[in-house]
């Protein structure tokens, strides 16, 4: 299975430091942001990425990681240009994956701890077309997407609401997601948002409408780092040791 790492956005949340370079670049311990999903692909056996990255900082991106040699991974980086968003972003990886292909896309922002191994199982035991988010309890759900659960039917989603006021669960959806290429066609039947882009809750509610998003919970801790609230909390897990 192929691993592909959404690593683009302009940071604003980020600023000032992202004036300078691109959100995930900045330092967390010994390493940058985008080493660390990187890293949870490797240890899941998923050595074959894809980065999607802005035209900033391309020059450090190919300093750091190179071709993924030196951190036992082959990497093909991907240029998207101004801010399409979360699913514009996925849709520059289309033309390098076979039909009915099944990948694994992370946001280079969120850091986690569990190991993706059972969680890709599960995938792997779900029918073409159907895709696989992961969930984690939070206690400001209203940041993130938050997911409306069935309760007659455990594992499906029954709809994503995107930073709603009022969140019906207090799960956010993390930025982990599983799908097969089907995702591609999802993505072109979705409009842009208010803001001007595509987003993923859209095309996961593509998924949950039709009863074909399942979702699983990580037991580990998980944090995203697009604050600087958030940024210190992935320091404390994570900086002290340089790894996890
Ligand atoms: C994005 C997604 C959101 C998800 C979050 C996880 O939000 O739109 O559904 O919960 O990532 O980090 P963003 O960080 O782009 O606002």
């Amino acid at each position: 299975m192929k691993g592909i790492i959404l690593a683009g956005g302009t940071g604003s949340r980020l600023l000032p430091l992202t004036k300078m370079m691109n959100k995930h670049l900045i330092p967390i311990g010994k390493f940058p942001m985008i080493y660390y999903g990187i890293e949870r692909l490797k240890e899941a056996g998923i050595t074959e990425l894809f980065i999607v990255i802005g035209s900033k900082s391309v020059p450090l991106y190919v300093d750091f990681i190179g071709s993924g040699q030196s951190l036992g991974v082959h990497v093909s980086f991907l240029i998207q240009e101004g801010a399409g968003g979360i699913a514009q972003a996925l849709s520059l990886v289309e033309p390098f994956l076979a039909p009915n292909e099944r990948f694994v896309v992370l946001l280079g922002d969120n850091l986690f701890h569990d190991s993706l191994k059972p969680y890709l199982q599960q995938f792997e035991n779900q029918g073409d077309g159907e895709a696989l988010v992961l969930l984690k309890k939070v206690k400001d759900a209203h940041r993130y997407g938050v997911p409306v659960l069935d309760e007659q039917e455990p594992e499906r989603i029954i709809k994503i609401e995107e930073k709603p006021r009022k969140p019906k669960s207090s799960f956010c959806v993390t930025g982990i997601y599983m799908y097969d290429t089907a995702v591609f066609e999802h993505i072109r039947h979705i409009s842009p948002s208010a803001r001007g882009e595509l987003e993923i809750t859209d095309v996961n509610n593509a998924y949950a409408s039709k009863g074909l998003l399942q979702y699983n919970i990580l037991n580990g801790w998980w944090t995203d780092a697009g604050t600087y609230e958030s940024l210190h909390a992935a320091r404390i897990k994570l900086g002290r040791r340089g790894k996890r």
